[in-house]
């Protein structure tokens, strides 16, 4: 899928947030910017600010999530909108109702932003050109093509430890092929001046052409983790595999698992990043998910900050774009 001007609008400015390809970076700046000076709001007594008093934020998830519906929640409500949680699996969408008449009808009930989470790749998309105007649309995944928010909270976790991009060598481990995570990323890092980006995995979870992302490739886990500052595992999704595409979970540990041993072949102040949900002993040993290198945990709190500035901006562009006062 090509880029997407509909989450722009004619002066450039955000609308949506559908998806990393086609932004600047100074989009992405901005988010990490404001995200940034939204993350002390955790430490204070009071965790709010007015910011979206009086909206209403309905997060729409149609596929299972932990981390990203409750951090999507907390950011809404930190920012004092009011939040409507569907639960797809008691929705009518479960006795047959189409998109559409789901978006309308919770339209109806008068709010400002949908969160949704999809299988369908192109679900966010379809859902920013039926909404009425005033509506924002966020990503929170679909499909295996875009998690930009997921993407956002990882350049942000990656740049509060290492924030000199040029100079960055990245390396994202494991089934690259069903990962929107991944994906959305690679489009990041590269916006943002990524020295070097690569992918370590078998051949079986690779795309095809995954070197025209701007990549460099690895089958073998030691020769692609040697020298980089950033590690990042994802998760065998076999919730989107069709068919036998790996031996065992097992042997898939023994080529491409991360262990200690392993880790030290990165340089000595390496990171390493999941977007989780981690399956221990698959892709990733305890000791490496719990040990000192371990930055899993802060992305689930930078994603709070990160979040609440993606909802302030795209909501602050509606609110320009209708006249009405931020
Ligand atoms: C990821 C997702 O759903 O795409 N998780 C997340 O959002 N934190 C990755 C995964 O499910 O493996």
């Amino acid at each position: 899928m090509s880029a997407t001007p509909i989450q722009l609008d004619a002066q450039g400015r955000l609308l949506h947030f559908l998806t990393i390809e086609g932004l600047t970076h100074r989009h992405l700046t901005d988010i990490l910017d404001t995200a940034e000076s939204l993350r002390g709001v955790a430490e204070r007594r009071v965790k709010k600010l007015p910011t979206l008093h009086g909206k209403t934020i309905v997060n729409l998830f149609f596929e299972a999530s932990t981390r990203t519906r409750t951090t999507f929640e907390l950011a809404a409500k930190r920012l004092s909108a009011d939040v409507l949680n569907l639960n797809i699996a008691t929705s009518s969408a479960v006795k047959g109702e189409s998109l559409l008449d789901t978006l309308r009808n919770i339209e109806a009930m008068q709010c400002d932003m949908f969160v949704m989470r999809h299988s369908q790749s192109g679900a966010a998309e379809f859902m920013a050109r039926h909404v009425k105007p005033h509506i924002a649309v966020l990503n929170a995944g679909d499909g295996r093509h875009a998690h930009p928010t997921q993407a956002m909270l990882d350049v942000f976790t990656i740049r509060r430890h290492k924030p000199d991009f040029p100079n960055l060598r990245i390396a994202i481990v494991g089934d690259i092929l069903h990962s929107r995570v991944a994906r959305s990323l690679i489009h990041a890092l590269s916006i943002l001046g990524a020295g070097e980006i690569r992918v370590i995995a078998p051949r079986t979870l690779l795309p095809t052409r995954v070197e025209d992302l701007g990549v460099q490739v690895f089958y073998c886990l030691p020769e692609g983790l040697r020298d980089v500052d950033v590690v990042v595992m994802l998760r065998l999704q076999r919730e989107r595999m069709e068919g036998a595409l790996l031996p065992s979970e097992q042997e898939f540990f023994q080529q491409y698992g991360l262990t200690k041993e392993r880790l030290a072949l990165a340089k000595p102040d390496a990171i390493v990043m999941h977007p989780g949900p981690i399956n221990r002993g698959v892709e990733i040993d305890s000791r490496v998910a719990d040990g000192p290198h371990s930055v899993i945990l802060e992305q689930v709190t930078n994603g709070i900050a990160v979040r609440m500035a993606i909802m302030s901006i795209t909501l602050g562009h509606h609110a320009q774009a209708s006249g009405e006062d931020a």
